[in-house]
Parts: structure tokens; sequence; C-alpha cells
């Protein structure tokens, strides 16, 4: 087997997983998310989500990638020493195939729209812009570029090409998005917009709970890239003297602060136009955000620096998708990284290609199939490390940390019994609307609890544990 690339310092390796996390779900989903549901009272949600189950559940990713030392497959067939290990691998790399199919026909909507914004093509007539490039051909060549560029970062490998990109593209990400919160604030009608977003409204959360609970759950686990493998790839290229709880941290919380800067810009941008945020569609932010490019002085530059830092921001999430599909050729079939590359971009032309052909099953794959393989591969994952690992697992959060080493006995109560309750309760939600059942949610989070500890009993009657 050949030697493993590996990241030349902690900062790369810190830098690429924000770029990974902050990507179309920071910068296109959270805003409007955020924005139909209750602006602050979802921000407040979201947040206790993130650092209560999506923290807890990124070290997991972390924690099994170091330990394994290989992608997905190879992970599991050496930590879980069954035939089940090969199977949830290959299940991850699936996933992963299937996320990044829609995750690029999205970044060619993005490119295209960077490279129509310095003429304003789309000002006058955005609903109809948007009908023509989201379908069809159009879609399909965009699609493909995003991708070349995607895959020409991959071919390079993990230091010279992943870490390199990342260590300009996500630093460049912040900056362009702070001087876009700035520029927003000197815009006239703005007020409003900052009241929904930042003032906190406790009558509507009380009342909304329950509603706002199922999004804030999908986007905390969506925005770390959580359930593919792809953060567990990337950890398996890291030394054993880092703290990965202390990187956890950092990468969480900068991932939540690029959310939130992202919401700086676009909600008081909408709330500028008289925008009712409360309709949605994959298209809408585009759409809506039209009219306020336009009116706006300067919005031809505006409009192509915001598009230009949204496609940085896909572009270092689609590289960890892409290098967990290509470093799988590379350790399972001793496949050489340029042609594992190009092998897999192939295969990726062809998927994405379909789905930017055929709008309704791009729907459909990019919400509820995206949903229900994510919170299968998460459940997988904290069963694994809470219920089979544990002692390993602790080792492995204690590897490399003096101050966080207390944290690890919490850590994996966290993961064995919260995790798997929270995923299952998001699981339930996704296949109830599937089945068009209805269930209140007391009845999912009874069934989320029953079915966990069903699990348990079923992992400890194999193991004896
Ligand atoms: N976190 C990325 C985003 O918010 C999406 C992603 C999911 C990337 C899973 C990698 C793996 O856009």
């Amino acid at each position: 087997m050949s030697t493993r690339d590996s990241w030349v310092s902690n900062v790369g390796f810190v830098l690429a997983s924000i770029g990974s996390a902050a990507g179309l779900g920071n910068i296109w989903r959270f805003p409007w998310l955020t924005a139909g549901n209750g602006g602050s009272a979802f921000l407040f949600v979201y947040s206790l989500i993130v650092v209560g189950v999506g923290v807890p559940g990124l070290l997991a990713e972390f924690v099994l990638g170091r330990r394994g030392r290989q992608t997905p497959i190879g992970t599991f067939r050496s930590l879980i020493a069954s035939r089940w290990g090969s199977a949830l691998g290959t299940f991850n790399v699936i996933t992963a195939l299937v996320i990044l199919s829609f995750y690029s026909v999205v970044g060619g909507w993005i490119l295209r729209y960077m490279l129509a914004s310095p003429t304003g093509a789309y000002f006058g007539q955005p609903q109809q812009f948007f009908g023509t490039i989201s379908y069809g051909l159009q879609a399909v060549v965009f699609h493909l570029l995003f991708l070349g560029v995607v895959a020409a970062i991959v071919f390079f490998g993990v230091s010279r090409g992943i870490e390199r990109a990342s260590k300009v593209m996500l630093p460049a990400v912040v900056l362009f998005l702070s001087g876009l919160a700035v520029w927003t604030a000197t815009q006239p009608n703005t007020a409003a917009g900052y009241a929904f977003y930042l003032s906190f409204d406790a009558d509507y959360l009380v009342a909304n709970f329950s509603s706002v609970l199922g999004p804030a759950a999908g986007q905390a686990l969506f925005t770390l890239s959580l359930g593919t493998g792809a953060m567990l790839t990337y950890a398996s290229y890291l030394d054993e003297d880092v703290s990965l709880p202390r990187n956890t941290l950092v990468i969480a919380f900068s991932n939540m602060f690029i959310g939130v800067l992202a919401g700086l810009v676009v909600i008081p941008l909408l709330f500028s136009q008289g925008i009712d945020p409360g309709h949605g569609g994959p298209g809408a932010l585009f759409v809506s955000l039209a009219p306020a490019f336009a009116s706006l002085p300067g919005g031809t530059v505006v409009a192509t620096a915001f598009f230009a830092t949204v496609l940085m921001a896909a572009v270092t999430s689609g590289i960890n998708l892409l290098e967990t599909l290509v470093a799988t050729l590379i350790d399972c079939f001793d496949v050489p990284r340029r042609r594992a590359t190009l092998l897999v971009s192939l295969l990726l032309a062809v998927t994405g290609s379909g789905l930017a052909l055929v709008g309704p099953i791009f729907e459909f794959v990019s919400g509820t199939l995206a949903d229900l393989l994510l919170t299968v591969g998460l459940f997988a994952f904290v069963a694994i490390v809470g219920w089979l690992l544990r002692a390993a697992a602790l080792a492995e959060f204690r590897a490399g940390t003096d101050r966080f080493a207390v944290l690890a006995e919490p850590w994996l109560l966290t993961v064995s019994w919260v995790l798997p309750v929270v995923v299952l309760f998001m699981l339930t939600n996704t296949l109830v609307s599937l089945a068009g059942v209805s269930l209140g949610a007391a009845g999912r989070a009874v069934v989320a609890v029953v079915a966990t500890v069903g699990c348990r009993l079923a992992v400890a009657a194999r193991t004896d544990g």
C-alpha cells in the first residue's frame, strides 16, 4: 500500500475542516432557514443543538477517523471486526456520492450567478433567470465546471491540494463576508431585519418550539458535515499529538460565526426589500436577493462578491466530499490518486448531470434522501463510538490533550445516550413525513427513546456488553 498523505500542520486541518463545514449549508441554507423560522428563536435553538449535539457528534467522527487511520470502509473494517464494518463504510461512501452529486449542481448554479452578476443579467427577471439555469443543459454544464474546480484541488492531494486551497479560500470567505456585512449595515431600511434576526423573541420560541427543533437539528448536523464520513476522512490524516476536543470546538464555533455573519448579510438585505422570508424552495435565496442587489448602489459589484464568496465556501466543502471518495479508492484498492480522482469525477459527472436534468429527482435527493442517509450514517457512528469502542474511544479522545481530558467521560455518556435519541428523533421525523403519518413531537420522541434502548440492547446481546 502507498504511504498515506497527511496534513502539514494542525492549522491546515482546522482550516480545511472549517472550510468543509462552512459551505452552502451555512451561507445559502442557514440564513434562509433562520428567516423562515422566527429569526433569533431559530438561532438560539440551533446554537444549543450545535453545542449539545453537533460538537460531541463531530468529536465522535474525529475519534473514529484518527483511530482507524483510513477512509470509512477501512476504518470500520479494522475497528469493528465484522462484515458490518465494510457494509457501513460502503454506505458512507454512497452517501458522500449522493451528497456531492446534488451539491455540485447547486455549486454550478452559484458559479452561473457569479458570472452573471457583473452585468446584472438576472436583476430584471430573477424568477425567470433561475428557471432557465436551474435544470437542463445549462445546469449540466455549470455542474461539470464546478466539479472540475473541486477535482483539480483534490487531484494534488491532502497537503498540496486541499490544505493549500483551504488556507487561501477560507480566510477569503471570512474577509468577503465581513466586508459584505459592513456594506449591508450602511444600506437603508435594514433596521427591521436586524431586529428580527438579533432580538430574542421568547413568545415565538415557546409557541413554535417543536416546529423549530427539526430544521434546527437538521441544519446543525448538515453544516458540521456529519454523517458521511467526510470529517472522519480528514481526521484520518491527523497525528496523535493534536487535541481533538480543542480542534472540534474551534471548528464548530468558527463555523457558527460564519453562519451568523452570512445571516447578517442576507437577512437585512431581504428585509430592506420588504421580502417576506417565510416562503422558500431551492431557488428562493437567489430570486429574493436579486431585487436587493438591483436596487442598491454598486449592486453588480456586491452581487459578484457575494456569489464569489458562496462559491469558495462551496468548493471547500466539495473537496472534503470528493476526498472521501477518492481516498477510498486509494486506501482500499491502491489506485493512484490522480487516476482515482479522474474515475470518481467521471462517475459524479454522470450522477450530478442526471440530477441537473430532472428537477423533481433533484429535490427528492437533496431533501429527503440526503436527510435519511446522513442521519442513518451518524447513528451508526455514535453507536460504534458509544456502544462498541468505549475505552478505545476514550483513549483516542485523550490522546494529545491535557486540558480537555476531564471531558472524556461526559462526552462518551452524551454520545452513548443523548446523541442516539436525537438522531433517531430526526430519522423518525423524516420517515413520518415520508410515510405521510401524523405523529406529534411527543410521539416521535417516544419512538426515538424506545428505538435507542432497543438498539442498545441488541448490540449488548451480540457483544456481551
Ligand atoms: N457542511 C457542508 C455545508 O454546510 C455540507 C457537507 C455535508 C459537506 C457533508 C461535507 C459533508 O455546506
